[in-house]
């Protein structure tokens, strides 16, 4: 038997003016995406910002539903619009906050088990990694790629 270890590396910042400046602009448009999230149900509204090639910004919020699990993510909203309506664009970065009662949570929110999958489809698909900047009270966190995120990952490669 043989015990392997993985390493997980993000950056970590106080500030929002600590990021560079692209990156606080997709922070940006992921608050305002939060604030017209539909989240009736959790009242938990995130937001997500897509950063593409041609460095177009497209949002995405969480849409709840009565029957709960066929809401989507904010994440998913986001890069399936991205996907479907600039196929050819691939996908630089993507921005996720969460806010309750207007503001940003205190702890970090970062992207579902399933949405981690999604942005990894993504980064397969166009071939480039694409970079996580997660926002809250407490701070802000940057991962290079999804497959930081997700050890031992399944990708086309899998089948
Ligand atoms: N949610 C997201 O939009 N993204 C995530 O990565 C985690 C959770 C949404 C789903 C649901 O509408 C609410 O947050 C509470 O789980």
């Amino acid at each position: 038997m043989a015990k392997e270890k993985h390493t997980f590396e993000y950056e970590s910042y106080t500030e929002l003016t600590d990021l560079s400046a692209e990156d606080q602009k997709l922070i940006k448009n992921a608050i305002e995406a939060a604030k017209k999230a539909y989240a009736p149900y959790s009242l938990f509204s995130v937001g997500a910002a897509v950063l593409l090639e041609n460095n177009e910004i497209v949002t995405g919020n969480n849409q709840e539903n009565a029957a709960y699990p066929s809401g989507l993510c904010a994440e998913r909203v986001a890069l399936f619009y991205a996907n479907a309506n600039y196929p050819e664009q691939s996908v630089k970065s993507i921005a996720v906050v969460a806010m309750k009662n207007g503001e940003l949570v205190k702890t970090m929110a970062s992207p579902c088990g399933s949405c981690r999958q999604v942005i990894l489809e993504t980064e397969t698909r166009f071939k480039q990694p694409i970079k996580i900047i997660m926002g809250s009270q407490s701070g802000y966190w940057i991962v290079k790629n999804a497959k930081e995120l997700l050890p031992l990952s399944f990708t086309s490669d899998s089948l």
